[in-house]
C-alpha cells in the first residue's frame, strides 16, 4: 500500500511559510502532479513527503503507517520510508559507472551482491539502459544521465516515487520523449508517484490527477481537463494556458464588459461585478458586425495556428486560430469578435461559473 495522506502540513522557514496547510490524499497506483510557479513551496512539500525536511505542523502517511508527526513526535528518517526519489540536479556520480551508480543505493544498505547484480539489471532494463553498465557518466548524454538516476531510485522498489523536476534539464524533444518513459515505468511498475514541476504541458500529459500552488497554498487539485475548463480562481486561469481577462458587470443576464465598452448575453448566477476570462483558441474573428469590435494589430504565423493580437477599445485582446480555418486577416482590418466559451470570476478572484455561450 502506498497511499501518501498530507494533512494540515505546513513548513515554515524563519518569517516564510513555504508550505501553508496542505492538505490531500493521494491514491495508490495515482500519478499525482504538484504544479507552480517557481518558489511556492513544491520542493518543499515533496522533501517533507521524503523527510528531508521536518514539517512545521501536521501529519503525513504513507501507506498505513505515520511517518511524520509533530503532535506524536513521530519523524521517520528518509531511508525507511520506502521511497525512491529523483532529484532536479540528477546528480550522477561522474567517477562511478551506471551499473555503480545504479548499485549504490543497495551497496550501502550491505545487500549480497548476487542480489545487487540482479536488481541493478532489472532497474537498468526498465529505464533502457542495460547496453550502457560499463560506461561512465560523461560518456552518457544528458538523457541516458537522467535515466540512470531513475534507474537509482528504482533499484529499491519502490512503491512511491517522488520526482523532483526531473526533465527541466533537458531540451524540448528530449522532454518530451521521456515523459511517454516515466508514464511508462509507472505503470509497468503500478507505483504511485508525485511529480513535481512548473511546466503545465509536462503536469497535463502525465498526470492523474493536478494539484496546483500558488505562495505554499494549494489553489485546486483536480483532473487535467477540468484544471484547464474549469479553473478555481484567476491564479489557476492564468498559469494553466494563454487567457485573456476582461473586467465587467454581471446582471445574471448579460455581461457588461466596462473594459471593452460593449455587452454580451450571458446567463449565470452572478450579479456582481466579474472578471470575464476567454482563452484565445476559444475567440473566433469574422468580418460580419459583431457585439465586440476590434482592430488586427498584430499576426504571427505559427504554422498549426495563427496568433492575433487585437485592439478593442485600446484593450489588447489575443485569439490563437487554427491555421486551416483562418480568414487571414490583414493588419489594420476591422473584425468582430465572438467569445465562445467563458469563464466568470467574481471580481474577488475566488467563485467560478462555467458556461458555454451558444
Ligand atoms: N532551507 C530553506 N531555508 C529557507 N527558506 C527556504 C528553504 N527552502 C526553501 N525556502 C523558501 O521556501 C519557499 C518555497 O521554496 P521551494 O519549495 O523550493 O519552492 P519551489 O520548489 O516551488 O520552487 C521559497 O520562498 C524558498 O525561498
Ligand atoms: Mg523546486
Amino acid at each position: 500500500m502506498s497511499q501518501v495522506k498530507i494533512v494540515n502540513v505546513t513548513k515554515q522557514f524563519g518569517e516564510v511559510k513555504a508550505v501553508n496547510c496542505f492538505n490531500e490524499i493521494i491514491r495508490d497506483g495515482e500519478f499525482v502532479s504538484i504544479l507552480g510557479p517557481s518558489g511556492c513551496g513544491k520542493t518543499t512539500m515533496l522533501r517533507m513527503i521524503a523527510g528531508f525536511e521536518k514539517a512545521s505542523e501536521g501529519e503525513i502517511y504513507i501507506g498505513n503507517s505515520v511517518v511524520s508527526s509533530d503532535k506524536n513526535k513521530v519523524f521517520v528518517p528518509p531511508e525507511k520510508r520506502g521511497i525512491g526519489m529523483v532529484f532536479q540536479s540528477y546528480a550522477v556520480w561522474p567517477h562511478m559507472n551506471v551499473f555503480d551508480n545504479v548499485a549504490y543505493p543497495l551497496k550501502i544498505k550491505k545487500i549480497p551482491k548476487y542480489e545487487i547484480k540482479k536488481k541493478v539489471n532489472k532497474a537498468l532494463e526498465t529505464v533502457h539502459l542495460d547496453q550502457y553498465a560499463d560506461r561512465f557518466p560523461s560518456q552518457l548524454s544528458g538523457g541516458q544521465q537522467q535515466r540512470v538516476a531513475l534507474g537509482r531510485s528504482l533499484v529499491g522498489e519502490p512503491e512511491l516515487l517522488l520526482l523532483d523536476e526531473p526533465l527541466s534539464n533537458l531540451d524540448a524533444k528530449l522532454r518530451e520523449s521521456m515523459r511517454f518513459e516515466i508514464k511508462e515505468i509507472q505503470k509497468k511498475l503500478n507505483m504511485t508517484v508525485i511529480y513535481v514541476t512548473h511546466d503545465q504541458a509536462e503536469a497535463m500529459a502525465m498526470s492523474d490527477r493536478i494539484i496546483v500552488m500558488n505562495k505554499g497554498i494549494i489553489q485546486q487539485v483536480d483532473v487535467p481537463n477540468n484544471i484547464y475548463e474549469k479553473p478555481a480562481n484567476e491564479f489557476v486561469a492564468d498559469f494553466i494556458g494563454k487567457v485573456n481577462f476582461i473586467k465587467g458587470i454581471s446582471n445574471c443576464e448579460e455581461v457588461q464588459l466596462t473594459e471593452l465598452e460593449c455587452n454580451i448575453k450571458y446567463h449565470s448566477v452572478i450579479n456582481d461585478n466579474v472578471i470575464l476570462a476567454v482563452r484565445p483558441e476559444n475567440i473566433s474573428l469574422n468580418k460580419e458586425k459583431g457585439d465586440i469590435k476590434g482592430n488586427i494589430i498584430g499576426k504571427f504565423y505559427l504554422g498549426d495556428t495563427v496568433d492575433y493580437r487585437i485592439n478593442v477599445n485600446k484593450k489588447v485582446i489575443r485569439a490563437i486560430i487554427r491555421a486551416d480555418i483562418d480568414s487571414n486577416f490583414k493588419e489594420g482590418e476591422e473584425i468582430s469578435l465572438t467569445l465562445n466559451k467563458i469563464i466568470l470570476f467574481k471580481d474577488n478572484g475566488q467563485c467560478s461559473d462555467i458556461k458555454i455561450t451558444t
